[in-house]
């Protein structure tokens, strides 16, 4: 349904019926509405808030403090879409009792209804665990970003076949453990369509070409917010940047040129004949 609220339940049905499910990251409240006005299904308050809007070289450095304020944040602007928040680098990998205290505060302080973690096999346990106590999953892999010191940057996983078998053996894993979903990142298309195909939950692309069943992008990247930035899987539907940057510079000329404020922009005491200052600007 159109307007009804986004729940996993619903995730299922559009994989079972073959529609798509569109995703998008928000870090804030204004984003975050105009992102659910727009009928987005899934958004993701991604830890790529390290690099979108504290300016970091990766994703590394997000804590979970930064997580649950900006979760918060986007959380008020939420009516329709399914929220989900990541876990970011180190709050999960240590202890599966870590992993659940930690999603557990992404859920009751920053108020996500599923958390986002980045690993397969290796991650199996912990989202059984956290599947089990009632938090929903989503997984992430390939080209998981929390691991990029040990692909030695950020390359596009799976092009041989050992490795993109391990990627379809992380994806399977995932499911196993009840994940919700999982994110497919940086892989090439063909094994994106072979673990969509072997799926029954649903998969979200990020450079993984046509055949997943939805495709997640972070808003920036999408409407030109992100700088030179542009890898080949981003599309730009609109140059934000650039509509900010021409207002900023309109504005700035209004201001030396005594253009802004005008009267028109200003306020008036209430008797127009009482106003000391009027006789002074009409000079
Ligand atoms: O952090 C993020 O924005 C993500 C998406 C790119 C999937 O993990």
């Amino acid at each position: 349904m159109e307007n009804e609220k986004v729940t996993i339940i619903e995730i299922q049905k559009i994989k079972l019926e073959g529609r798509k499910i569109s995703a998008l990251t928000a870090y804030d409240y204004p984003f975050a509405r105009l992102l659910d006005d727009a009928g987005v299904d899934i958004i993701l308050v991604g830890d790529s808030v390290g690099m979108t809007v504290q300016g970091s070289e990766n994703t590394l450095s997000v804590t979970l403090e930064d997580m649950i304020y900006h979760t918060k944040a986007v959380k008020k602007g939420v009516k329709r879409a399914f929220l989900v928040a990541d876990m970011p680098f180190m709050s999960y990998q240590v202890s599966i009792d870590e992993a659940l205290k930690n999603a557990g505060r992404l859920i009751k302080e920053g108020g996500a209804e599923a958390v986002k973690l980045e690993g397969g096999v290796i991650m199996q346990d912990t989202v059984n665990a956290l599947v089990e106590i009632g938090i929903p999953v989503m997984g992430h892999i390939g080209l998981t970003p929390q691991s990029i010191h040990i692909f030695g940057g950020y390359k596009v996983q799976g092009r041989k076949p050992f490795r993109a078998k391990e990627i379809v053996e992380d994806a399977k894993a995932l499911e196993d453990a009840g994940a919700f979903s999982v994110v497919l990142e940086g892989i090439p298309l063909e094994v994106a369509k072979e673990i969509t195909r072997v799926l029954k939950i649903a998969t979200i692309g990020i450079g993984a070409g046509p055949f997943c069943d939805g495709q997640v992008m972070v808003i920036h990247d999408l409407i030109g917010l992100s700088g030179a930035f542009k890898p080949k899987f981003v599309k730009r539907y609109a140059e934000a940047g650039k509509i900010i940057e021409n207002a900023v510079k309109e504005y700035i000329g209004d201001v030396m040129n005594g253009r802004f404020p005008d009267e028109g922009h200003s306020y008036f005491m209430e008797d127009r004949h009482l106003r000391p200052i009027d006789k002074k600007m009409t000079k």
